[in-house]
This record gives C-alpha cells, structure tokens and sequence, in this order.
C-alpha cells in the first residue's frame, strides 16, 4: 500500500486565554489520530496557530495595557506546557498574525475577487462615538426587544432566547464606553455565498456522504432550507458572508481598500495553510508543490460550534479561490465534567489541565480515558471522576499493564531475560490477538477510538484468562515444569507486545517505555505481524504506570481556597511574612541625633555617622547613603537608630547599629526623621 500524504489541523484557538480540558480533548483526539496515521506509514503535517485577530483580542490587549501582538505573544508562550504536558505532538505552532497569513490572506481575497465573489455594500451599524469604533454585537447591551430583560447582549437575549439584531434592543448603549451608539453606515465586503455557484458547490460538497459525518451533513441541510430571519422575513439558500471590519481593528487590512480589515473569520482558517508553510519553509520545501499534489488529503479537527465555518465559509472560499477544497471536516462534540455541568472557566467547575498536571496525575489516564470515550460522531462527552478511575485502574491498568507484570519477572530471574519457544496453546492465543489487527487500524481511522479501546480490552480479557488457566506462579513452584513456565510467560511477553502496539497511537510515552522494556525498535502496526521469538532478550521490567487514586480526583476538582489574587508588591517589594508583636518588641529602635556626619575614604557608598542616642556616649554608624546626602545636609538632624542591632566590623571601622531609610538604593534613599519634638534615647514604637 502506498503512502499516505496527510496535511492534518485542529481549530485555532483564539489568542485571548490559556487552554481549558476542551481544547485539550481536541488536540488529543487529532493527536492520537495523527500517530495512528504514522504507525500505518503514513507521512502526516500537524499543524496549529493561535487565533489572534479580533475585536475580542484588541481590547482585551487593551485593558491589559499591552498591544494587542504583545497580549498574545504572553498567551503564546504559556502553550508548550500543555502540550508538551498531555504528549501532542504538533509539527508547528504558529499564529494568524503571522507575514504568511497576512500574505496567504490577501492572495486568497484578490483571486475571490477576481472571480467575482467580492462585492461591496453600504450597511448600517452601531457606532460608539466615544471610542469612535463600530461595536460588534457582543459589546452592545441594552433591554431585550421580547421580553424586556435588562442587560442583555446585541445578537440575543439569555433569558427568553430570542435573537434578534443589536438595533432592536430597547436603549442600547455600549459595553466599552457606557455611550450611547449611534447609527452609523459604512462600505463592508462581502463574501458571495448566494451566488448560484456557491449555492450548487456546497451543496453538493455538504451532502455527497464523502467529507463531514452523516449528523454534521443533516445539520448543515437545515441552513440551505427556508428560515425566518430576525426581522420576520425569511429566507432560502445562503447568506453573503460579511467579511470586513472597519478600523480601528486588530487583523489584516483588506487589499485596495483603506482603513478596512478582514474580519477575524476570513482569515483565521487561512492560518491553517500559512502554519503548513512556516513548517515546509522552515524544512526547506516547497509549499506550492506540497499542495499541488492531487492525492494530498486535508483534515480538520473542529468542535460542533464551529461547523458553519469550516463546511460552508471556508470550503468555498478554498474553492473559488482556486485552491484544493477540505478532505474531511472531523467534527467532534462538546466535553462537560462531572455529570454535564457546563464548563466554566470563570467559576473553575471544569477540569483544569494545569492543576491536572501539577498533582503529577498522568497525562496518558486522560489520553486513554478520553479516547475509550470518543466514537468518531458528533456528540458531547462527560469527564466523570469515578467513570475515570475505574477505566484507568480496572481496565487500562489491571487488564494490560499488569499481564507485563505477570510474566516479566519469571523471564528475567528464571530464564535470564530471554523468551523461549511459544507452543500451541500459546500461538493460538497470539493468533487470535493478531486477527482484529484491520478493525483496530479502522477504528483509529474512523476516530472511533471507544470501539478500539472495547476491542483492545477484551483482546486483553483473553490473555488474563490464559494466563488464569496457566497460572505461572504455580509452575513456578513445580518440579519439572521449566520449560512450559518459560512458554507461557514468553506468550504472555509476546501478547503485551501485541496490545502495546495497539494502544500506542492512545499511550505514546507509556509505549516507549514498554520499547525499551522488550528491546525493539519503535513500534508500528505492521509490527503485529511478527513475533519477537525464541531467544529475543528483554530489559528489566520497571513498574509502567500508576493507579489513579481518588484524593488525586478530590484535590483536581477541589474548588480554589480563595480567589488567587496576584501577590502586589508595594514599592517594587512584596510585604514580608507576618510577625507577631513580641517580634516586632525585639528591634530596639531608638531616636538619635547626628552630631557628626562625614565623608568615608574610599568609599563611594557609605557616610560616617556619630550618633547620640541618649546614652552618655557616641555610637560610630557607617551608612549608605552618599548617593543622597552630603554630609552637611545631615548634620544635626534627628534619624532613628536600630540600637540593639550586633555591632559588624566593616572595613573601615566598626558599626555600631543601623539609620532607617527608605527607597531602593542610589537616587532614592530617604533617610527618616521624626517629627520635631523627639528627643535622642526615646524609643520608637
Ligand atoms: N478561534 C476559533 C477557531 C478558529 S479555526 C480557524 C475558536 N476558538 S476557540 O478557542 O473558541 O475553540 C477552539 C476549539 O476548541 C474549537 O474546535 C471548539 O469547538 C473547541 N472547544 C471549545 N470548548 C470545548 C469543549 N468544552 N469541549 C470540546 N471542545 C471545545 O473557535
Ligand atoms: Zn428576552
């Protein structure tokens, strides 16, 4: 069979915040899929960016007082963690707002243009005349048209659900500013989608059972059907697809066309070609080339909120721009936690993939949990604590990582690392292991990794029943029996094998780790047409994985103790630790006159201070504090001395206590004083 030539993606997640356990269900299932891809032979291009254009992102960046490239270049460099963290693999990461979208974007726009899918129209919108910008639907609030609910946002109302356009609402005003928006018109660009043409293609290109599932091609029918619009009339095929913004506007200003931008949707998915061609540039090929090939096949991992962008916008921009149209658009449903509470990132219900990380919980339980739960359709899923620990511990770890543990050790004490001869009983069992070796790799394929997971387990209930029949620990014992216990074990040896090759796409670093326990070479499926065989020595059985252990899933979903509120340093310096009042009585700290106050030789730092505080005799001080003072702006002034502080021999003399001041050094230190009145000996308390 030939190689396959895969350019794979998942969505790009917008630059305004750091990932939560959906977008990392999302990478792990492209991920998972990727490597099945590789195991097969298949040479794969994974790619990812940051989705950084937008109105959203553009003020964010500015509340946070930073440029919007700034704001998320600071969300950029806080990904690695979780990916590196969960083992995805992405070929590159990039972002939209990179010189090839900007560059890919404008080419893909002039030759829609040139097609004739372009056109202009004057539209009447919202317009905050204090932050002098049009305001996009989210930002305008007001009372609801239906049924009169405060606060609700421009496109529909969270209390009865009706939409409606943002100039329905009863005295709107602007999120931003508290004005008033004003109407206001302007030119906007338009994306042709009821052009006939584009009307036949999608149509076609939705329906032909080929590129979305059969629940994502029934849904997107609905959209081409007849519909009521907001304003009571109604409609049949496409919409134009608006796809300018007027600036101020963080995105790609639209060629020919000043003060206009690409609205964040035209050119995010483009992100997807300009990541691949970062990546082949970077390796020294050829992009164009690349995609010129008629057998390359393009897949996108997107979530069922995002369907109408990648099966309607996106496909027929590639089309009429001239450019090779989606293989397969891989839709995936919406993950909740704990028995469908909808996520939330504010009210920290969800799962938190750092805090998963930090409690040293292991990113494969997720990966393999994840992955026996998705199917392949379009349908949410529950991350469910107890479901969890029960598949990660009874299945995943009681049915497969323990048959290594079963046999290993009889290999390495008893026949010194090395598998013997597999007999009969023992070839039937890897035969049968081997036997659903294409309805795994087409599960993987399909995405169906839940049916890959029920195939892989009971291939492993097989084993644990042989396993239970021979009872190794038993010839062990017995007289005679080394040769059958050395067979059995080597079968079991053998299966592991076998099983390790079919989780690996789910399990990757707990495969590697199984590599280098039997001494092969990275594993791939063609693999499970051979045996390791008679003789092949195998490494030193180290315990492979950990059971889950429920205080783990109690402190993962442990509700923060108190809002984290970020440590303020006052004048550039945290506040130090408490301390209790009998501390704060053990610092003597006295006032004291300075009846002399000199320079020191060779010293550029320090002044010489005598002191009088009330004792009947002078202390010497040094202090450092020429950067400020002169020595006869001090003399005679009143300070405050820490006066049972051990004397420190310094280099020029003895120092007898320490002045307060105050600053961080060099052109600011501020010695103290008290107020007049104080007299030298009293104590400061
Ligand atoms: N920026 C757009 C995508 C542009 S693609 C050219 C976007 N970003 S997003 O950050 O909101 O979402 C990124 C992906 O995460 C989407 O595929 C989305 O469906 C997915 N998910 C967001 N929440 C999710 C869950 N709770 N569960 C599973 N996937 C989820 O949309
Ligand atoms: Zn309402």
């Amino acid at each position: 069979m030939s190689q396959r030539q895969l350019f794979v993606t998942t969505a790009l997640p917008y630059a305004n915040g750091n990932f939560h356990i959906g977008h990392i269900m999302e990478y792990i299932q492209a991920d998972t899929w990727v490597r099945a891809q590789r195991m097969q032979g298949n040479a794969v291009n994974f790619v990812g960016a940051d989705d950084a254009h937008g109105a959203p992102i553009m003020i964010a960046a500015e509340k946070a007082g930073k440029t919007p490239q700034q704001f998320v270049a600071d969300i950029a460099a806080g990904r690695k963690q979780y990916l590196d963290g969960f083992h995805i693999a992405f070929d590159n990461w990039s972002n939209t707002d990179s010189p090839e979208n900007h560059k890919l974007s404008q080419q893909i726009y002039r030759d829609l243009k040139a097609a004739g899918f372009i056109e202009t129209r004057v539209i009447e919108q919202f317009f905050d005349p204090e932050k002098n910008m049009f305001l996009p639907d989210r930002f305008i609030k007001g009372e609801c048209p239906r049924c009169h609910a405060k606060d609700q946002y421009g496109d529909n109302c969270e209390v009865c659900s009706s939409v409606y356009a943002p100039t329905d609402l009863i005295n709107p005003f602007s999120a931003l500013s508290g004005a008033t928006p004003v109407l206001k018109s302007s030119e906007h660009f338009f994306f042709k989608l009821s052009d006939p043409r584009a009307v036949e293609f999608l149509t076609e290109w939705t329906q032909n059972g080929k590129h979305v599932q059969p629940e994502v091609a029934a849904k997107i029918k609905e959209w081409f059907g007849v519909r009521t619009n907001p304003d009571g009339s109604t409609s049949e095929g496409l919409d134009d697809w608006d796809i300018s913004r007027d600036a101020p506007y963080f995105g790609i200003e639209i060629p020919d066309a000043p003060g206009k931008y690409f609205y964040v949707w035209l050119d995010a998915p483009v992100g997807y070609l300009a990541s691949l061609k970062e990546l082949l540039n970077q390796r020294g090929e050829d992009y164009d080339t690349y995609m010129a090939n008629p057998d390359l096949e393009q897949y996108h991992f997107i979530g069922k909120d995002i369907i109408t962008f990648h099966t309607l916008f996106w496909p027929a921009m590639l089309k009429f721009s001239g450019r090779k149209t989606p293989t397969k658009i891989c839709v995936h449903g919406f993950m909740t936690v704990n028995n469908g509470e909808k996520m939330s990132k504010s009210r920290g219900t969800g799962l938190d993939p750092l805090k998963y990380l930090a409690l040293k919980m292991n990113p494969e339980w997720l990966r393999y949990y994840l992955g026996a739960k998705l199917n392949g359709k379009n349908e949410d899923i529950d991350f469910n604590a107890e479901d969890f620990m029960l598949r990660v511990n009874a299945d995943l770890i009681g049915k497969y990582v323990n048959i290594a543990s079963r046999a290993a050790g009889f290999i390495a004490k008893r026949f010194d690392g090395k598998l013997g001869q597999v007999s009969e009983d023992g070839q039937a069992l890897l035969a049968a292991l081997r036997e659903p070796h294409s309805a795994i790799v087409a599960a993987y394929e399909a995405r169906d990794t839940a049916r890959a997971a029920r195939e892989i387990m009971a291939l492993c209930d097989k084993v644990n029943s042989y396993v239970d029949a021979n009872k190794p620990w038993e010839l062990a014992k017995q007289e005679g029996m080394d040769a059958r216990l050395q067979d059995v074990c080597s079968t079991c040896i053998e299966a592991f094998r076998l099983l390790t090759i079919y989780l690996k796409p789910m399990l990757p670093a707990l495969a590697e780790q199984v590599e280098a326990f039997l001494k092969v070479e990275a594993l791939q499926f063609a693999d499970t047409g051979r045996l390791l065989g008679a003789g092949h020595a195998i490494g030193k059985y180290e315990h492979l994985m950990q059971r889950v252990v429920v205080e783990q899933l109690d402190a993962l979903f442990e509700p923060p103790a108190a809002p984290v509120v970020e440590a303020v340093k006052p004048g550039g310096e945290e506040i130090a630790p408490t301390i209790t009042i009998d501390d704060f009585a053990k610092i003597d700290l006295r006032i004291a006159k300075i009846v002399e106050c000199k320079p020191v030789e060779g010293s550029t730092k320090l002044l010489q201070l005598t002191l009088d505080a009330g004792e009947g005799r002078m202390r010497n001080v040094f202090s450092g504090i020429a950067s400020m003072y002169r020595p006869e702006q001090l003399q005679g002034k009143l300070t405050v001395l820490v006066a049972n502080l051990a004397p420190r021999k310094m280099k020029f003399g003895i120092s007898e206590g320490m002045v307060l001041a105050a600053g961080p050094g060099g052109e600011e230190i501020y010695l103290l004083s008290p107020d007049s009145g104080a007299k030298p000996g009293q104590r400061v308390k």
